[in-house]
């Protein structure tokens, strides 16, 4: 079976336009992606409150350089890239998953991270994604299996990857 690879655009995160849309690309990607490798009490303490001030959520995206992919018009996923290489989200629509929308974004912050000389990039990577950043390249340096996000255990794996 193929699958439509689909052609987003790339753009930087904006405020206030991209908030609302990020924030529902995280969690719809948590409840119906991560879901599928996770329990019922591991999703909702990752995903959170649906409804929540966006006021830190704003900030943080704003802190990160923080890549918005579109298609037509509508945003489909984000990543980031902290200063010291740190790849601290990536969320994809479950609609729009498996069509290379990921790797257009890793792509972008790979290529984003060598104008900036960053040698280096790292993540945490949770068990949904860990197959994706292996495909761009990333290696699993250290399972985490105690990582604890409000009090529930929800192992991911550190990964790295050399620029
Ligand atoms: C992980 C995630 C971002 C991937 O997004 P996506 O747009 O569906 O990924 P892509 O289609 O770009 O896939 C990129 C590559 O990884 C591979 N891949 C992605 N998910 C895979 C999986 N579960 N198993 C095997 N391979 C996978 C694809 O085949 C593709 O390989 P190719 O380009 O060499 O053909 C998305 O599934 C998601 O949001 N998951 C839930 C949230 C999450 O865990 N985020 C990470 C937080 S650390």
């Amino acid at each position: 079976m193929t699958t439509t690879r689909s052609h987003p655009d790339l753009r930087r995160y904006a405020s206030p336009d991209d908030i609302e849309p990020t924030f529902t690309v995280y969690q719809e990607a948590i409840r119906g992606t991560a879901a599928r490798v996770y329990g019922p009490d591991q999703v909702e303490a990752w995903a959170g409150p649906r409804s929540t001030d966006l006021k830190d959520w704003d900030a943080r995206r704003r802190r990160a350089l923080t890549l918005v992919a579109e298609v037509d018009d509508t945003v489909v996923g984000f990543t980031d890239l902290l200063p010291d290489g740190l790849v601290d989200m990536l969320f994809v629509h479950p609609r729009a998953g498996g069509r290379g929308i990921a790797r257009a974004l890793l792509t972008a912050i790979m290529r984003e991270a060598r104008e900036r000389h960053i040698p280096e990039l790292h993540t945490f990577a949770s068990r949904s994604a860990q197959p994706a950043f292996e495909r761009l390249g990333f290696t699993l340096v250290a399972h985490r299996p105690k990582n604890t996000v409000r009090g529930v255990v929800v192992p991911n794996g550190e990964m790295r990857r050399r620029l």
